[in-house]
């Protein structure tokens, strides 16, 4: 079976692919989208994080692909439905980064209260900015989770550890787990009227494309703080600008873009705005996780047939 690797993988991964009999593992990760179309046809499995798109002129060359598995959770990058008709299965591994984005999530929550990207900046200056640099503690505040999934629970956890009021709405979970971990349930509404801090923790789809705009970043409480380390374009950019601009929101914290690398945004002039070029994930232990996930998940669907973390199920063990 031929493995091809188009996006950087952690070495952890590769040595599964190497070490593994009957697995013939390529890294070529500076591909461009032709030169790649050029070379899948001679590959069963293919290993990408989020730069190479599979898209449906890609699926449509890859005449002996099986498998594609990414490195990651979010598949905004894969053609799902062509690489269903295909008969291709596609994986994620939705376990592997949760820790760490939660972490990025909570040091962005801290990083937004206490004005720490400003005091560094001003610093680097020359400036000692004590007066304006004046933040708020996040003990006792209400943190709003939109989404309480594999990464929300886990940040659910830590800000109860920083003693945070954590409220959530989430209409996929099961109400049990607003139990066993211990927090509210209520409803989106409720989420925007009683936050002090909202954090975003969903995928991207029809449903939460734009999902904070205009009217529901003006629902939200004056001075309240928004934090998106889930995917670009959950939040409208240009709506947010004008929430912070008019001090209606009191900050917010982007680490993921409607448009990545976003170049220069007009978020980017304002004092209550920081942001991080999508690193929610990117920790040495979180990218030897996946790279460890999605090598053992690819070899063992080609070689055993087994199928975890497929999203595209009618394809398990084609
Ligand atoms: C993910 O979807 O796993 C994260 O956003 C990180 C990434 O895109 O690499």
């Amino acid at each position: 079976m031929k493995i091809l690797v188009s996006d950087p993988l952690s070495n952890v991964g590769i040595e599964i692919f190497q070490n593994t009999p009957g697995v013939e593992v390529d890294v070529k990760t500076d591909l461009s989208p032709s030169e790649l179309e050029g070379i899948i046809g001679e590959y069963h499995g293919l290993s990408i994080r989020s730069k190479t798109k599979v898209t449906a002129s890609l699926i449509a060359k890859a005449k002996n692909l099986k498998v594609v598995g990414r490195a990651g959770i979010g598949l905004d990058n894969v053609d799902i439905p062509a690489a269903t008709n295909a008969g291709i299965a596609v994986m994620n591994t939705p376990f592997g980064n949760t820790i760490t984005t939660a972490e990025h999530t909570i040091a962005l929550l801290m990083a937004l209260s206490r004005n720490i990207p400003r005091a560094t900046a001003t610093m680097k200056e020359g400036k000692w900015e004590k007066k304006n640099l004046k933040g708020r503690e996040i003990f006792n505040k209400t943190l709003g989770l939109v989404g309480i999934g594999n990464i929300g629970s886990i940040v659910a956890d830590r800000a109860m550890g920083l003693r945070m009021k954590v409220i959530a709405c989430d209409p996929y979970q099961d109400d049990r787990i607003f139990e066993t971990l211990g927090i509210e349930l209520v409803s989106f509404d409720e989420i925007l009227a009683k936050s002090d801090y909202i954090s975003i923790h969903t995928p991207k789809n029809d449903e939460t494309t734009h999902l904070f705009n205009k009217k529901t970043l003006s629902m939200m409480k004056k001075g309240a703080m928004l934090i998106n380390c889930a995917r670009g374009g959950i939040v409208h950019e240009d709506d947010l600008y004008e929430a912070l601009k008019s001090n209606h929101l009191g900050g917010a914290a982007l680490d993921v873009f409607e448009t990545e690398p976003p170049g220069i945004l007009n978020l980017m002039e304002l004092d209550n705005f920081i942001c991080s070029s999508h690193l929610g994930a990117s920790t040495h232990e979180a990218q030897d996780n996946v790279a460890r996930d999605v090598a053992t998940q690819i070899v063992g669907y080609l070689l055993d047939g087994d199928a975890p973390n497929i999203v595209n199920p009618s394809n398990e063990c084609t």
